[in-house]
């Protein structure tokens, strides 16, 4: 071989996947552009995790025409993948080993119902032995060995297929569904597959290793033969076509063909090594694992360039890191990195993760354009979640240490669950970064402690949103006159604009009724005033912060749910769950920053939306009042009649472009009258103005603003406010509005949502016209009707925008209508074929007096009696007896001639005989009887009954 930097150039990554892209161009395959790492569109998963998850509806038949996938036979390209939470999830194993990636890019290509098995085989061994030239005994394939408990037999059709094309017999292994077996998630497209894998040491036979998860054994490439569907229920269903999905390891490939043993040793992770160096100034990477590693830090440098790739990616498809489902994950990954930066690498945090994603862009930007699209947008949020994390991990740490203290002195080295919870209740610290650090101590962590804490701690958060005491916590005249009275000073809340926890002195505290020195009862409510706070009190329409203070060294927490201000002392009040407080106290104060990120981006939002009304509706619209809270926003204005869906399709577009053009937001206290000099700010009729007055101005710096006066122009959102806003509209997210109404004679009431609370209501929208979707292909038109009419009460009950939901409406109406119509048609038709049936039996038999006969068709009782009527008003001389229906519900009913009424058949006998056999009601007089039963089971018997009953009465005479 030659040497590693000949082959590091010969096979540079962009060189290997290149060849990738060339190879299947070259067999007629389409490039068709990697998927977004976070499936919008596919609630089965946290993170695309496969090549093949943009193909789903192909797979599933289900492709719309208009899509760029329609008749798509086969393609190729390289997919950014993460696998991290989930069923594909390798996390916990990034940097302890040479081959696992939280993001990872496979190189796949597929056939859509065109080739099979054996092209699929025979393209994958030509690439890899006479394109990259892989020596053909470093390779090993395995097959499906069958599963009967999933009723599939031995896949021995691929084992022979790799023989024909050259693989050793000894390198060919039966596995078991483990391994052999893909499934994409709980749910959606599998089928039998076939690895490939490769032995990095060579002169060997290495079949017994592989995948026995040695690092020098690897699986290279997957190809998966698609043929089946995991339905919700468990079950496995055919696929309408079967498909080829293949999959191969980008990094793997490219340190194989470089000839390197760790995907680390290549030049995809050199550059960012490199960068991360030069920025902590940390010894270089020696490539070592587990105790040869040197205090750690290889390690450390694989986990944090495999976590930024991961983060920049995720964060250029529209992730952000949050409390939910791939956020969280996201959020995790991004706060184990911090960590590992500020341990191993002794180095402050802050910014470190934006500085290091210029490296990662770089190399992306050529083949996934989209990840250098906006790289400010990246850096934002990247520091945003350093900088909070970073506010507690030093006092996290401190804590932790005195807990693994506690831990390493008893017997079983276990970490108490409770310390557990609290290091993620009120630091920030996710489970398994907890258990991370714990390990690297070798300590247990007592996770049924932690689980019981959690439960409480969610119990007792419930029971006091049911009880709302804090809330009802208020101090009255005389309260506040002592506290003056007393020279208390007032509280400075100027922190409350900081994102940092902040310490305060413990003033006073308050129990309800009076102020006492100190308090102590557990899960009790109480009140505290502080010289100082961070926490925002209930003004200026925006809620309160909820978060904790807590006393370290005494454990003591308590948590803040209300803050309110009264005569400039801010009262906090809330429960205290451990230890006691007194005042003098110096104490810990930190307000839950999701919240209020949340309230953040709606306060922006409010202004954005103020902004946009009067650009769509004209200046003459005045604000009457608003709620700014962590689930959504209000806004209350003067306006004389609804606004039109047009309106309201204008007003989102402009709230939208001011977010997505990532505005800026600048705030400044500047003189009542200078700011009464711009233009734009309307003051809020009635509202005092403290002088000088807090300008909050959205993409336009205060001191441009003073001097702009034109008097026509809105230039921007610009505000006079006291509230809580952030940084750049980047961080709304997206705006909708999801409610328009009148509140008062001339005044609308307008509702919207941002940031995860619009994501849900995107998708809650997504899932209702997936079932309209699922309801249009439903066969039986009575059977649409009946889901139809489930659909239409809850589209009404749906959290959902307001133009989605009036696109839904229009969609159900349509659909309504159009199962109406075709009911009214199929009814038409089946009267008509019901009519000849009889008709052409008594032409065909035209000495017969009676017919009975069974129509198997859907039960009509409207149709039986037509059919009735058509012979009782002409009193033919004939009988009919009808029974009808197809499935549980039947309708039966007969017309009794007069003739055979006079030879004695009854009417009542034979509409009794039914009523019998057909589990059923009935009756009737004269010549008409009908009625209806449950069970079809039985209508041969009946007719043959009745057919016998016809006969005995018409003979007996
Ligand atoms: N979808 C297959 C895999 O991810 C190729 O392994």
């Amino acid at each position: 071989m030659s040497s590693q930097t000949e082959l590091q150039h010969k096979w540079s990554a962009a060189n290997v996947r290149e060849t990738f892209f060339n190879y299947f161009k070259s067999l007629d395959h389409r490039y068709v552009a990697s998927s977004s790492v976070i499936p919008f569109d596919d609630r089965s998963l946290l993170f695309t995790n496969a090549g093949m998850n943009q193909y789903k509806p192909i797979f599933l038949g289900n492709v719309d025409p208009h899509s760029k996938f329609y008749s798509l036979k086969s393609a190729y390209n390289s997919q950014k993948c993460i696998r991290a939470g989930g069923k594909h999830n390798d996390l916990e194993d990034v940097g302890k080993d040479s081959y696992h990636h939280t993001f990872f890019e496979m190189l796949g290509n597929w056939s859509f119902g065109d080739y099979f098995k054996k092209e699929a085989i025979a393209y994958s061994w030509t690439l890899l032995t006479k394109v990259y030239m892989i020596p053909v005994d470093r390779l090993y394939v395995t097959y499906f060995e069958g599963d009967p408990k999933l009723n599939l037999e031995p896949d021995l059709e691929t084992r022979d297929l790799w023989l024909s094309v050259g693989v050793l017999e000894s390198h060919i292994i039966p596995g078991a569904t483990k391994d052999n077996f893909w499934e994409m998630g709980e749910q959606g497209p599998c089928g039998p597959c076939s690895e490939i894998h490769y032995d990095r040491i060579g002169g060997r036979n290495a079949a017994h290793l592989v995948n026995k998860d040695d690092p020098d054994v690897l699986e290279v490439w997957n190809l998966v033969f698609m043929q089946f569907n995991r339905e919700s229920n468990g079950k496995l269903m055919a696929l309408p076509s079967k498909h080829i999905d293949t999959g191969m390891g980008f990094e793997r490939l490219v340190s194989i063909l470089q000839n390197v043993r760790s995907n680390y040793d290549t030049d995809i992770f050199k550059p960012i090594f490199e960068k991360i160096r030069e920025i902590t100034k940390v010894r270089e990477y020696n490539g070592k694992f587990g105790p040869n590693d040197e205090n750690g830090i290889d390690t450390a440098y694989r986990v944090i360039a495999d976590h930024a790739r991961t983060l920049v990616v995720a964060l250029a498809d529209g992730g952000i890191p949050n409390n939910e489902g791939a956020g969280y994950v996201l959020r995790r990954i991004q706060r184990r990195g911090i960590r590992y930066v500020h341990k191993y690498m002794n180095y402050p945090i802050e910014t470190f993760f934006s500085q290091l994603a210029p490296t990662i862009i770089e190399q992306f930007k050529d083949v996934f354009p989209e990840v250098a699209k906006n790289p400010e947008h990246i850096y934002a949020i990247l520091n945003e979640e350093e900088k909070a994390f970073a506010k507690t991990l030093d006092r996290g740490e401190k804590l932790f240490t005195q807990y693994a203290l506690k831990a390493q002195e008893s017997s079983d080295r276990m970490l108490n669950g409770t310390d557990v919870w609290r290091l993620y209740d009120t630091f920030g610290f996710p489970l398994d970064l907890t258990q991370l650090m714990a390990s690297e101590l070798q300590l247990n962590i007592d996770r049924t402690g932690f689980e019981k804490a959690k439960l409480q701690s969610y119990e007792a958060s419930k029971r006091r949103k049911d009880n709302k005491e804090a809330d009802q916590m208020k101090l009255n005249i005389h309260d506040i006159s002592k506290l003056n009275d007393e020279n208390i000073l007032k509280t400075d809340d100027s922190f409350k604009y900081g994102s940092s926890d902040i310490s305060g002195n413990i003033l006073r505290l308050f129990n309800g009724t009076s102020f006492v020195d100190k308090i102590e009862k557990a899960d009790t409510v109480y009140g505290v005033i502080l010289d100082k706070t961070c926490f925002y009190a209930e003004q200026g329409g925006q809620i309160y912060d909820t978060g904790s203070i807590t006393l370290d060294n005494k454990n003591t927490s308590f948590t803040v749910q209300n803050v309110q201000v009264y005569n400039g002392y801010v009262l906090h009040s809330g429960i205290l769950n451990e230890g006691s407080l007194e005042v003098g106290d110096k104490v810990t104060l930190s307000y839950n920053e999701l919240r209020r990120n949340a309230i953040k981006a709606n306060h922006t939002a409010t202004h954005v939306l103020n902004y946009a009304l009067r650009s769509v509706l004209g200046n003459e619209v005045e604000q009457r009042g608003s709620l700014v809270s962590a689930e959504k926003l209000r806004f209350d204005f003067s306006n004389r009649k609804a606004l039109s869906l047009d309106n309201i399709m204008k007003i989102e577009e402009i709230c939208n472009g001011i977010i997505q053009r990532e505005d800026d937001v600048y705030f400044k206290n500047i003189s009542l009258e200078k700011a009464k000099q711009i233009n734009s700010i309307r003051t809020v009729p009635g509202e005092d103005y403290p002088d000088p007055v807090r300008v909050v101005s959205v993409g336009q710096a205060i001191e441009t603003l003073t001097s702009d006066s034109d008097g026509l122009t809105l230039p921007n959102p610009v505000e006079l406010c006291g509230g809580t806003h952030v940084s750049n509209t980047l961080f709304i997210g997206k705006l909708i509005l999801t409610e328009e109404t009148s509140i008062a004679k001339g005044i609308r009431r307008i509702s919207a949502v941002t940031g995860e609370a619009a994501v849900t209501a995107e998708r809650s929208a997504i899932e209702f016209r997936d079932t309209l979707e699922y309801i249009s292909k439903i066969k039986s038109f009575t059977e649409k009707q009946q889901k139809l009419k489930e659909a239409g009460v809850l589209v009404n009950k749906l959290e959902i925008g307001i133009v989605s939901k009036h696109k839904l409406k229009d969609q159900w109406e349509l659909m309504n209508k159009e199962v109406k119509h075709a009911l009214k048609l199929e009814a038409k038709k089946h009267y008509e074929e019901a009519k000849s049936i009889v008709e052409d039996y008594f032409k065909n038999n035209e000495s017969a007096t009676y017919l009975v006969t069974h129509i198997a068709m859907q039960a009509s009782m409207k149709i039986v009696s037509e059919l009735l009527n058509l012979f009782n008003n002409r009193k033919v001389d004939r009988s009919l007896f009808i029974i009808m229906g197809d499935a549980e519900k039947v309708v039966y009913g007969c017309y009794i001639s007069e003739s055979a009424k006079t030879k004695g058949v009854s009417g009542e006998i034979l509409i009794n005989k039914c009523n019998d056999l057909l589990k059923g009601k009935g009756g009737g007089r004269g010549n008409l009887y009908q009625g209806q039963g449950n069970t079809i089971g039985q209508a041969q018997k009946a007719v043959s009954s009745l057919n016998e009953i016809f006969q005995e009465g018409l003979m007996s005479k």
